[in-house]
């Protein structure tokens, strides 16, 4: 992609003799040709890759008649790269801002002040700042003086200014927007008719002209003024320093926040809202003023959202020392925002479904969402505020960190391993495949066109996961020193990736430069263990290798240190003592071996008899493993009797996984007789699978919520990647059959889990009380796995349960266990949750989820009205992301033979983008498109086809373009 950029920058005849593939199916894409030069370029052109010539063929017959017209003439993106970081030579001391909010159009006037950051020289360097092309500007002035228009240039992102004055001085700039039609939700908008903002990752400069980048750090002060009718409720960062009224009925506050931070971290709401009000007493005795505010419907709703606040800011103090740092602390919630919520200083803004929460509306796992989302954003007012980022590429020091933090938060505040498996589950199903994909990126990428794109499950996921290295493998107390040593040196700081590893490295005078390679390197590695017993020698060796496969742009990997964590399990099912040769010390029963080579030898010496591995404990590593000659019988065992919860869980799931991927082969190899008869004769469900999640079911030593994940099916994406050229619909029906025979086969079982595990009338359900959250966790699961037998008494039943339910979370199981069955009570169902809460739009969005992504034959048709239904708006990403990303997973809908579901997703994500960007950009790279290379070739070309068909439209996104571009190279 480099010379992409080179290209892009120069001048448009080199096109011509163009060398590079990408680069100049980028200019074609973006409408940089014209129509003749398209025409010329298409005849002349000799590119033989395969997406190259799809875009060809799209652009001369979609793209050039509309151009012919319109003669669009659009700058290319420009991908950025890390390589390329150099300091701004000016930086901000001090923002003064000053907002004008009406509904036609708003003002913003900001003063800044300015101090030189480049070397003395006799000229000055020029000033680049950024600003989105609607920025209306009305003028600009350099020490109370106009500048002259021979001093200043503006093209589409930026305004230059020239000649400016040695030394400090104060830069003045006006500008007009309309927050009202801004309908990308990135900078200043509206939602619900109240303003707010988001600004992270390059909001800020569609809001006014600045140096939108998070390495230059200002203190703010903010000047909010609008109607005092329609905008009771007027907030910023930090304090307020004034506030009153003016003319015309109109009010003000000024906010100032002490502490310099990046324009990302900007943040404004003004609106009608209510608030909900409590007190933090933090540990040196300070009393901090928390706030959440709301639409007035939903302020009684947030008490969750308040205890997990108070509950959050403990645990920092508690594990990491670390005290809130203002006298308030705000929350408040919008139903339109593109993610999850966003860490503004001292005024956290949210997507309302991370804030409200009440039982009969949200389900336990939205509970543990909001917790552990208020948590992940308070925690960012230290990893992220007090110590950010120098540049968007160095993402996952605040990101992952963050993650980290707060998975350990809920570690404390729930069950350990069941966090701990749901997060793997995440990280396996989608991060695994990311980084399989045409997108598959290291957790710190080398470049990027658009910064959003990258705010992705490997930045994040992923990224958490490496944090997670350096704390197994230094252990609490080292990992604390490394934090403590991070805050002491770089508080106030913007730094990179590589002074938190350094920070880590130095508290505990450890070397840890080869970590450096998991922040440089896209893709999973590979991992495979041969345990060799030696019975005379009493020895145990562990061959291990490491294998990173290749990914787009980087064919040839070097290894990665790999902490693997072991223990041996003898015949009665206890844990060996380990000692491992050449090392002194007490014999643990877990032992952490750093894997850093290619291959490499441990040797366990005093090894009584042949013991059962157990293998990659606590998931010590984002790797996927494989154990040579593990056996069914070995996998049994380990289900049964080993001491790792992880472990425990994923025997069972590496179990099932193979019978999944055998099935699916005997499958394939055969076109007759029917499925069901096919599967049978290739053994079908082996007894011994069947017992050994039965006596998951039936433990008495597991709680619920371990046994519902016990039970669980892989997810098909699990398995995609790993068989190559699949049939996503032939692998949906293998899963079904499975969970049917194992239904079938355990029936009674599975009634006596739901009967035992049944909520006793009058119990009222009490937000994150474990034991009842895990009964219902096990009772909806076995519900679930019962709805598969197709069995009109069982379809009866999960109606009642839908109308007779005290909580959401059994009202959508039983819905959910009827909705891919094709029976009555399907659609009475569906039609009574929608009268029952039509007003509620969250409970809307599982709604829409739970019918988007049904399997059910033929129902795109249902889809296309969802579209259409009141309950549904384009221009709310929630919803869109309920359907769209719903639909995306139903192997029979979304993957149908005729290409209807991705001709569906691809008219739809078109729709999107002319409304929301990052939305549409969301929907693409969430899709099989960015992975078709692992389906069979008829998908695989019919979702090519759907990607050019997006890459030809005029006026793209670079969000979108950037992802579908990725895709059609890959
Ligand atoms: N920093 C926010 C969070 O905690 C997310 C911001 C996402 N921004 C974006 N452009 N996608 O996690
Ligand atoms: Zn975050």
């Amino acid at each position: 992609m480099q010379s992409t950029a080179r290209l892009a920058r120069g001048c448009t005849p080199l096109l011509l003799k163009h060398t590079c593939c990408s680069a100049d199916r980028q200019l074609l894409l973006n409408g940089a040709f014209s129509h003749l030069k398209r025409k010329q370029y298409i005849q002349q052109s000799q590119h033989s890759c395969k997406g190259f010539q799809h875009v060809l063929r799209a652009s001369a017959t979609t793209v050039a008649p509309v151009l012919e017209k319109q003669e669009v003439e659009m700058a290319a993106p420009n991908p950025i790269y890390r390589k390329d970081y150099k300091p701004t030579p000016y930086l901000v001391e001090h923002v003064y801002l000053d907002f004008l909010l009406n509904e036609d159009k708003s003002t913003v006037k900001s003063k800044l002040s300015m101090t030189p950051n480049y070397e003395n020289s006799s000229s000055t360097p020029k000033l680049e700042l950024d600003g989105r092309k609607d920025l209306t500007l009305i003028s600009v002035s350099v020490n109370g003086k106009a500048v002259s228009e021979a001093d200043y240039e503006r093209t589409d992102k930026k305004l230059t200014i020239n000649n400016l004055p040695q030394g400090k001085f104060d830069l003045e700039i006006v500008v007009d927007i309309k927050p009202q039609e801004n309908t990308s939700l990135e900078g200043l908008y509206k939602s619900g008719g109240n303003f707010c903002t988001q600004c992270e990752a390059e909001g800020f400069r569609g809001i006014t002209y600045f140096l939108d980048r998070p390495d230059v750090m200002a203190k703010y002060t903010t000047r909010i003024e609008a109607d005092a009718k329609a905008y009771p409720v007027l907030l910023g960062n930090g304090n307020v320093l004034e506030k009153g009224s003016a003319a015309a009925g109109r009010h003000f506050v000024v906010w100032e926040d002490p502490w310099p931070k990046p324009c990302y971290l900007f943040a404004l709401v003004a609106g009608d809202l209510a608030c909900q009000e409590d007190v933090f007493h933090t540990v040196s005795g300070r009393d901090i003023t928390l706030r959440i505010y709301t639409e007035a419907k939903d302020i009684h709703n947030v008490s969750w959202a308040m205890d997990s606040l108070k509950q959050a800011m403990k645990w920092d103090e508690e594990t990491f020392g670390l005290e809130y740092d203002l006298d308030l602390f705000n929350i408040v919630a919008v139903s339109d925002f593109n993610m999850g919520a966003m860490e503004n200083k001292s005024l956290n803004i949210f997507n309302s479904r991370l804030v409200i929460a009440s039982p009969s509306t949200s389900t336990d796992l939205d509970y543990s969402r909001v917790e552990g989302v208020v948590a992940h954003e308070y925690f960012h007012n230290w990893t992220g505020n007090r110590v950010t980022c120098r540049d968007w590429f160095q993402l996952t020091l605040k990101e992952g960190l963050t993650v980290f933090r707060d998975q350990e938060f809920s570690s404390d505040m729930n069950s350990r391993p069941v966090k701990r498996i749901e997060d793997v589950s995440r990280l396996r199903t989608a991060q695994f495949t990311e980084d399989a994909g045409s997108m598959a990126h290291p957790i710190r990428p080398d470049s990027y066109i658009k910064m959003d794109n990258f705010y992705t499950l490997t930045v994040y996921e992923k990224g958490a996961e490496i944090v997670r290295l350096y704390r197994t493998l230094l252990g609490k107390d080292g990992f604390r020193k490394g934090m403590d040593l991070y805050f002491k040196r770089h508080d106030g700081q913007a730094v990179t990736c590589d002074d938190f590893r350094n920070a880590m490295a130095d508290a505990n005078k450890k070397d840890l430069t080869s970590f450096a390679a998991w922040y440089g390197q896209a893709g999973t590695p590979q991992v495979k263990v041969s345990p060799v017993y030696d019975a005379s020698g009493r020895t145990l060796t562990l061959k291990v290798s490491q294998h990173i496969p290749a990914t787009p742009g980087q064919a040839h990997k070097k290894p990665v240190p790999i902490p693997l964590a072991v223990g041996l399990l003898a015949s009665d099912g206890s844990e060996m003592p380990l000692h491992l040769k050449g090392e002194a010390g007490e014999a643990a029963t877990t032992k952490v071996l750093l894997v850093e080579e290619a291959q490499q030898d441990f040797v366990f010496t005093e090894v009584p008899e042949k013991p059962v591995l157990s293998a990659l404990r606590d998931f010590s590593a984002p790797v996927k493993l494989q154990v040579e000659g593990q056996t069914d019988a070995e996998l049994v065992f380990l289900l049964a009797h080993d001491s790792d919860p992880f472990c425990r869980w994923e025997a069972g799931q590496t179990l099932l996984r193979a019978l999944l991927t055998t099935l699916y082969h005997a499958a394939r190899d055969q076109k007759e007789p029917e499925l069901e008869d096919r599967l049978a004769a290739a053994g079908g469900v082996p007894e011994s699978v069947t017992s050994a999640l039965g006596s998951l079911l039936t433990s008495k030593d597991l709680d619920g919520m371990f046994i519902a994940a016990g039970i669980s099916l892989p997810a098909a994406t699990e398995l995609i990647g790993d068989i190559p050229n699949i049939d996503p619909l032939l692998l949906h029906n293998v899963r079904k059959y499975v969970v049917k025979q194992l239904a079938a086969r355990l029936r009674p079982q599975l009634e006596a889990t739901v009967k035992q595990n049944e909520s006793a009338p009058g119990d009222s359900f009490v937000p994150g009380e474990f034991d009842q959250a895990a009964r219902r966790a096990v009772k909806n699961k076995a519900l679930g796995y019962l709805s598969a037998l197709d069995d009109p008494a069982v379809h009866a039943d999960l109606l009642e349960r839908t109308r007779s339910a005290t909580n959401m979370t059994d009202q959508i199981s039983a819905l959910a266990g009827l909705a891919d069955s094709e029976c009555p009570e399907r659609k009475t169902a569906l039609e009574e949750l929608y009268k029952q809460w039509k007003d509620d739009s969250l409970v809307m969005l599982k709604w829409i989820a739970l019918q988007a992504g049904a399997n059910v034959p033929g129902n795109l048709k249902n889809v296309e009205k969802l579209v259409e239904h009141p309950a549904f708006s384009i221009k709310n990403p929630n919803a869109c992301y309920s359907l769209f990303l719903s639909f995306l997973r139903s192997a029979v809908n979304f993957h149908a033979a005729d290409g209807s579901g991705y001709k569906f997703i691809a008219d739809s994500v078109l729709k999107v983008d002319k409304i929301n960007r990052q939305v549409a950009a969301r929907i693409v790279s969430s899709s099989a498109f960015t992975a078709l290379k692992d389906y069979d070739l008829e998908r695989a070309q019919m979702m090519r086809e759907q990607l050019t068909r997006i890459s030809a439209e005029n006026g793209l996104s670079e969000n979108v373009f950037e992802i579908v571009s990725k895709s059609l190279e890959s």
